[in-house]
């Protein structure tokens, strides 16, 4: 049995060698474009079965290329990018890669936390350039953190921060979850449905919500302005979930500390509007939508999209991280 299997290009490069040695199982990945025409071309050429691929987002063309019965494997979690219903339309079954990549995710949280504490960006840009300012900054033990959704990734960061660090940790949540396991498993203080009342003494505010049109910027001006002035946003989840002219707004005038942030409307970042680039202040810190790429989570993110297109193959559905179940009803 020979499959082929399309992977968009930084994907192909980040799970290369797990990528590679698929072809023993009879999975021939080959790297492809990650444009939607050039990849819907690339499939038709190459007779690819299955497509793995990115962040990037695809309306249109690759649900028509793809064959019926395929797999649209997404390397990661979020399928903001993705139509799913017109995947399900054309037959297309639809994974992405749970519970491979929280720790990576969480990490990172921990790691713009701390540098937004320890104001570590602007001390290396400093001593590097020759100054030697030995302000204070600030400890974590103690100060509160509000962790907004209490899924795998935010919990992960829950039990860090609060196992590691001493941090009293609020998780805001709207969903039904078992608030027991999550205090008593990752160290949430408490759980509580509102906003104002989750971020009302926060230091740090972390969001780890899916983007889809019910969360499009469920971070805007009237929620920034319950936020205490002392607080961090924090944001590793998408850029979506931040209306960003609002957050420069609330940046410039001081009414809240700072953001740390990895994701953005715009990625590569540019400024939703040109008057507000959040590059020029000085309370910001960026990273490129890195928080889950380290080599141990590409490792298994690649491991386990494969996975879900063998257990397709082999037609185990019920095993599959498949996100449009409905799909099976037309196969
Ligand atoms: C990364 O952003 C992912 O969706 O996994």
């Amino acid at each position: 049995m020979t499959i082929t299997i399309a992977v968009t290009q930084l994907e192909y490069d980040k799970g290369k060698t797990e990528f590679e040695s698929a072809a023993e199982e009879g999975l021939i990945c080959i790297p492809a474009p990650k444009e939607e025409t050039e990849l819907a071309e690339f499939i038709r050429e190459h007779g690819a079965g299955h497509v793995i691929l990115g962040v990037d987002v695809y309306s249109g063309e690759l649900y028509q290329a793809m064959p019926k019965g395929g797999v649209l494997a997404r390397y990661g979690v979020g399928d903001d990018g993705l139509d799913i219903q017109k995947a399900t339309e054309n037959g297309i079954l639809v994974t992405n890669t749970p519970g491979v990549l929280e720790e990576s995710v969480a990490e990172h949280t921990v790691a713009l936390i701390l540098s937004a504490a320890r104001n570590i960006p602007e001390m290396n840009s400093s001593t590097r350039n020759g100054k030697w300012p030995r302000g204070l900054s600030t400890e974590l033990r103690g100060k509160r953190l509000t962790v907004v959704g209490s899924g795998l990734i935010g919990s992960s960061v829950a039990k860090i921060a609060s196992a590691g660090f001493g941090m009293e940790v609020t998780g805001c949540e709207v969903r039904y979850v078992n608030t027991l396991a999550l205090k008593h498993e990752y160290g949430f203080a408490s759980i509580v449905r509102d906003f104002a009342e989750a971020v009302a003494d926060a230091d740090f505010v972390t969001l780890h919500i899916p983007s889809n049109p019910a969360t499009r910027h469920f971070i805007n001006s009237h929620r920034l302005s319950v936020m205490p002035q002392k607080a961090w946003l924090i944001n590793t989840a998408r850029g979506a979930v931040v209306d960003e002219a609002a957050l420069y707004d609330v940046l410039v005038s001081g009414k809240i500390r700072g953001a740390a942030l990895d994701v953005f409307e715009n990625e590569p970042y540019a400024p939703v509007t040109p008057d507000k680039d959040l590059r020029t202040l000085p309370n910001v810190i960026m990273t490129p939508h890195i928080a889950a790429s380290t080599s141990e989570a590409s490792k298994r993110v690649a491991e386990r999209a494969l996975r879900n297109i063998m257990l397709a193959e082999q037609k185990e559905f019920e095993n599959m991280d498949l996100l449009n179940p409905e799909v099976l009803l037309n196969q």
